[in-house]
């Protein structure tokens, strides 16, 4: 096992990480009516303080209408004072802080936001039961630019890095997903005419980052489904961020709206998914569907691995594999396999001083997989809290 790539020093573009250690964002609901709160700063400090190399803070809007929870901020100027707060207490701790930025396209929310959802189709998803508005070149070019606005608050707020969110079946994703991009104009059909939107978004990202924080992007292997993007266009992609000018790619995969436990993998909370539900519609319509329509993923170890080694063989940029790490073992056979860092989610939403952990006893196994995992936290995020819920 070779312990010294784990705890050495790692570059993403013009960032320094002082380990291959990344906090993979997981929604931590802590922004009540749009604004980051203390419990956000406190959770990240001490994500920091646990030895991670770089935290990130998850799913924030680059528009109010990209919001998808109530808990959940958009960027405007007026949240810069508190993310600065948040980002000198993470570098206080020897970390670097990043802030992944998306739009929650047709599972934007019109209860939080008062605007009426986009896509890139206009067609009704079952996700929040919505009709989302089918997006104008304009809107196109808007929210392309609204991504470099918000990586310009992202600087101004002393983040050293951004992840750009083109992943999970969120808007950039549903551009790319033969399955909710019907469009017949130069943004759909062919892979090269879906990507256009990324591709837009990525030139106002790269030109607002300017070469001094870094840009990751987090992008699906595949989305999982049939009629989905599939792992061949999955591989283009990525090669077309590379050439895009990512920093890095963190690689994914799932699409919320149809294989939200793709991504995650082990056993799907349907009790506490309908409990925490507020919406009486969706809850009773759970009630009756949620077991047919939410498909189960066995969980394995490094369960993407496979995928993301065939990203690893075809670009050069570093990568962040993610995606059931609970192990010391692992992760280091992960990194010995050719990626540059390890991203984490739920071990870290377990235990913030997991990475601390694995430091000092190398056969340490993280808490989370003690209850499956469970899940319970992806389930509790509905809540607007960010904690493991299984009691020993
Ligand atoms: C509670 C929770 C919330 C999550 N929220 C996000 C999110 O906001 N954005 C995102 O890209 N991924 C999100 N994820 C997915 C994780 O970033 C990660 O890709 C996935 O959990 C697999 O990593 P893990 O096995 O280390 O947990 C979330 C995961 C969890 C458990």
């Amino acid at each position: 096992m070779s312990s010294s790539k784990l705890f050495s020093a790692g570059s993403i573009g013009p960032l320094t990480l002082r380990n291959r250690t990344i906090r993979s964002a997981a929604f931590e609901g802590m922004c009540p009516g749009g604004m980051p709160s203390e419990s956000l700063i406190n959770y990240h400090r001490s994500v920091a303080a646990g030895g991670i190399g770089m935290t990130t803070v998850a799913y924030v809007a680059v528009v109010n209408g990209g919001r998808t929870f109530k808990h959940q901020a958009w960027m405007e100027p007026g949240i810069v004072p508190a993310l600065k707060k948040l980002t000198d207490a993470v570098h206080r701790e020897g970390a670097a802080a990043s802030i992944q930025l998306g739009h929650a396209g047709n599972m934007g929310d019109r209860k939080v936001s008062g605007e009426r959802a986009i896509s890139p189709s206009g067609r009704f998803t079952l996700f929040g039961l919505n009709l989302p508005k089918k997006m104008s070149e304009s809107d196109i070019e808007e929210i392309a630019r609204a991504h470099g606005r918000a990586v310009l608050l992202a600087r101004e707020a002393g983040f050293d890095a951004v992840e750009i969110h083109a992943g999970h079946g969120y808007l950039i994703s549903q551009f790319l997903s033969p399955y909710t991009n019907r469009r017949t104009d130069r943004f759909g059909g062919s892979l090269n005419n879906r990507v256009r939107f990324l591709r837009m978004a990525m030139a106002e990202v790269r030109k607002a980052a300017g070469g001094k924080i870094a840009v990751l992007v987090k992008t699906n292997l595949e989305d999982g489904f049939p009629g989905g993007m599939g792992l061949e266009e999955g591989l283009h992609v990525a090669r077309i961020l590379e050439q895009e000018g990512a920093d890095a790619l963190v690689l994914s995969g799932g699409f919320v709206s149809k294989t939200p436990f793709f991504m995650m993998r082990g056993i799907t909370p349907h009790r506490e998914l309908i409990s925490y539900q507020s919406d009486i519609v969706i809850k009773l319509g759970m009630i009756a569907f949620s077991r047919i329509m939410i498909k189960d993923y066995p969980y394995k170890e490094a369960y993407f691995l496979k995928d993301a080694l065939r990203v690893r063989e075809a670009v050069q940029l570093p990568l962040v594999y993610v995606g059931g790490l609970v192990s010391r073992k692992k992760i280091d056979e992960v990194l010995d396999r050719g990626f540059e860092f390890v991203g984490m989610a739920r071990a870290l939403v377990a235990e913030t001083d997991f990475v601390y952990k694995i430091q000092h006893d190398p056969d340490y196994v993280s808490k989370c997989l003690r209850c499956g995992p469970c899940n319970s936290c992806v389930a509790i995020m509905y809540m607007g809290e960010c904690r493991c819920t299984f009691e020993e």
